[in-house]
């Protein structure tokens, strides 16, 4: 089946403070250069959501539209902006997506029409109250969600089409369609593939970088 990637990259990357996050380099390149290298030999064709006012940079293997206001309002935009019956979402503010990753998400796909990656949570969690530790809450079961995450169109399509009807929001695509009832796989996902939010998450990411590439 046709497949395309299709990557967020339209935020103003505000925690960050660098300017839009996708154009921010590590190593040398940029955040949406190393997802989009990630991705293309994977897939078809690669979709870009970029903030207005910024293009693609010169050879890379992908196109790119104008994003939205919110994330979900880019991957919309996304959807729209492909005829793919395969559609990976993955945010460009991932740029460590190991092979192999991708490639468990597209059998995941395949079998269930919704997949993710996620990792099992490690650390104890508990509830607050102001600043004052309230009660555990039992992490068995729980799963930190990261992307890319990989749908068949109809899914994806049916689960946007719903959130925008019912203004619903969510932070990510396969929450949409979880919420509709629908199976979304979760798949083994990797240390590596943390979202770059904050100053410190660059420092892990810079850091990273030189391991990665070499
Ligand atoms: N994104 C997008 N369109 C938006 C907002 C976010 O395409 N209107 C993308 C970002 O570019 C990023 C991904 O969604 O690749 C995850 O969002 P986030 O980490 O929140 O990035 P920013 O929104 O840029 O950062 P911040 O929230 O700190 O401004
Ligand atoms: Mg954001």
């Amino acid at each position: 089946l046709p497949s395309a990637a299709l990557i967020p990259a339209a935020g103003a990357g505000t925690r960050l403070r660098l300017g839009p996050k996708a154009f921010v380099e590590v190593g040398g390149r940029t955040l949406l250069a190393r997802s989009v290298a990630a991705l293309a030999p994977h897939v078809d064709e690669v979709v870009v959501a970029l903030p207005a006012g910024w293009s693609l940079p010169a050879g890379l293997p992908a196109r790119s539209i104008v994003g939205g206001a919110t994330r979900q309002e880019s991957v919309r935009l996304l959807l729209e902006a492909t005829a793919a019956e395969v559609v990976l979402v993955h945010d460009a503010a991932r740029p460590f997506l190991p092979a192999r990753a991708v490639r468990a998400l597209l059998e995941a796909v395949e079998e269930v029409g919704a997949a993710t990656v996620a990792l099992p949570v490690a650390d104890t969690l508990v509830r607050s109250e102001g600043r004052n530790w309230r009660e555990g809450v039992p992490r068995e079961g729980l799963w930190a969600v990261q992307t890319p995450q990989g749908f068949r169109r109809e899914v994806l399509t049916r689960a946007h089409g719903a959130a925008h009807e019912e203004g619903v929001t969510a932070t990510d695509d396969a929450g949409l369609v979880a919420r509709l009832g629908l199976p979304v796989a979760l798949m083994p996902g990797d240390a590596r593939l943390f979202k770059v939010t904050t100053p410190g998450d660059l420092a892990l990411a810079q850091a990273l970088a030189a391991v990665w590439d070499a």
